[in-house]
């Protein structure tokens, strides 16, 4: 039996509009804390293939999404690398040395070697392919990464950011170092989104999420044509498997008709009109998304969305999700809510 989210990934009519949650396996889940804290950190959860797998299925059962999303961390690449990562609490992550020059990068693992190391990562994938094959109900697993730019950032200034003004240094006075981080970082992600393909997923998406640091007349040349040279890598080997787009902050660029490549589905953020979204490229690709997170703290402000975009979409080439990931503090009563009116409105 097909499954509900792949067909629709892939723009075939399906009964009912699937809807999953950027962020679906965390912290607004107190099941997920539990086994968090088992483990004694976030990191370890991430190397321990049973445990990450429990995790990623609990939002099914809890919440009822459509799919599951792998659970790992973006930055677990350039870790494989050879970057040295932790993960402070309440500061978020940090590389201890973050890379600046040429001797640097060259000093980082690259292609096979670095994307051999991710074995737990392809471990965690092939017990969650026995697991939502046993269940039968058909549910889709998401595999996914970081996209090169959205990695080189962390490369490069260490930790999070609110000004980029580190690698966007690099990206206007030296950007040729630049391309060649981004481009020994897509050669690793090529070959590990293969083998995640390998290992069992049956979609993938590509996170952007800091593409709105880069001005629209650059972000093609600085990271959408990176994404769209590892889309294609995909396609060329494994057709079948939709790919997910999802450049965060990108309204500008898909106003201008810059948008193009060969993949399937676009994730839009929420500060998109999904409207805007559906005009320049509702024809092309399915589009996912978009309610605003924060709309979550509020079971009426959610209704309301969702009521408005299933208006726009019309339960066609369409995939409920949020615009951005869901943060920790929503009530888990409230997530339950935006996938049942995801499903109500659209006729599950
Ligand atoms: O449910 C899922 O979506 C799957 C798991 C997932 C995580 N991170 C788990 C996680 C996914 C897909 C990611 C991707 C990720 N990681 C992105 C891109 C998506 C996005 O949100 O834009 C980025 C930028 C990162 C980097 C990262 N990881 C940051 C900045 C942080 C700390 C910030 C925070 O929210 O605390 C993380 C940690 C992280 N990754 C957590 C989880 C569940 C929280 C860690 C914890 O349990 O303490």
């Amino acid at each position: 039996m097909s499954k509900i989210f792949v067909d629709a990934c892939l723009g075939k009519d399906t009964p009912y509009t699937p809807v999953w949650m950027m962020r679906q396996a965390g912290r607004y889940l107190p099941q997920y804390m539990a086994v968090r804290s088992e483990v004694g950190s976030f990191l370890n959860l991430c190397h321990n293939p049973a445990k990450a797998a429990e995790v990623t299925l609990q939002p099914l059962d809890i919440v009822g999404v459509d799919a599951a999303i792998l659970f790992s961390d973006i930055l677990v690449v350039p870790n494989e690398m050879g970057m040295e990562l932790s993960f402070i609490k309440g500061e978020g992550p940090k590389f201890s040395h973050p890379i600046s020059t040429l001797e640097d990068l060259e000093g980082l693992l690259g292609g096979e070697e670095a994307a051999t190391r991710l074995t737990y990562v392809y471990e965690t994938i092939a017990i969650l392919r026995q697991q939502l094959d046993a269940r039968g109900d058909n549910k889709a697993l998401i595999g996914f990464t970081g996209s090169p730019w959205t990695l080189a950032t962390y490369m490069i200034e260490g930790e999070g950011t609110k000004t980029y003004n580190i690698c966007k240094k690099m990206l206007y006075a030296q950007p040729d170092l630049l391309h060649k981080i981004l481009r020994k970082v897509t050669d690793v992600v090529k070959l590990y989104m293969e083998k995640q393909i390998e290992a069992g997923v049956d979609v993938v998406q590509i996170f952007d999420s800091w593409a709105a640091a880069i001005e629209p007349s650059r972000y093609d040349e600085f990271s959408w044509q990176y994404m769209v040279e590892i889309a294609h890598y995909l396609k060329a080997k494994y057709p079948h498997i939709p790919i997910i787009m999802f450049p965060k902050g990108v309204a500008a660029f898909i106003e201008r008709g810059l948008v193009y490549g060969d993949f399937d589905v676009f994730g839009v953020d929420w500060g998109t009109p999904m409207a805007l979204a559906k005009e320049k490229l509702g024809d092309r690709y399915v589009l996912q998304g978009n309610m605003e997170p924060c709309r979550l703290y509020s079971q009426e402000a959610t209704t309301q969305c969702v009521e408005a975009l299933q208006t726009i979409m019309g339960g066609k080439r369409h995939i409920f999700n949020l615009g951005h990931g869901i943060l920790p503090d929503v009530p888990l009563e409230n997530a339950i809510h935006f996938v049942n009116e995801c499903h109500r409105v659209s006729g599950k």
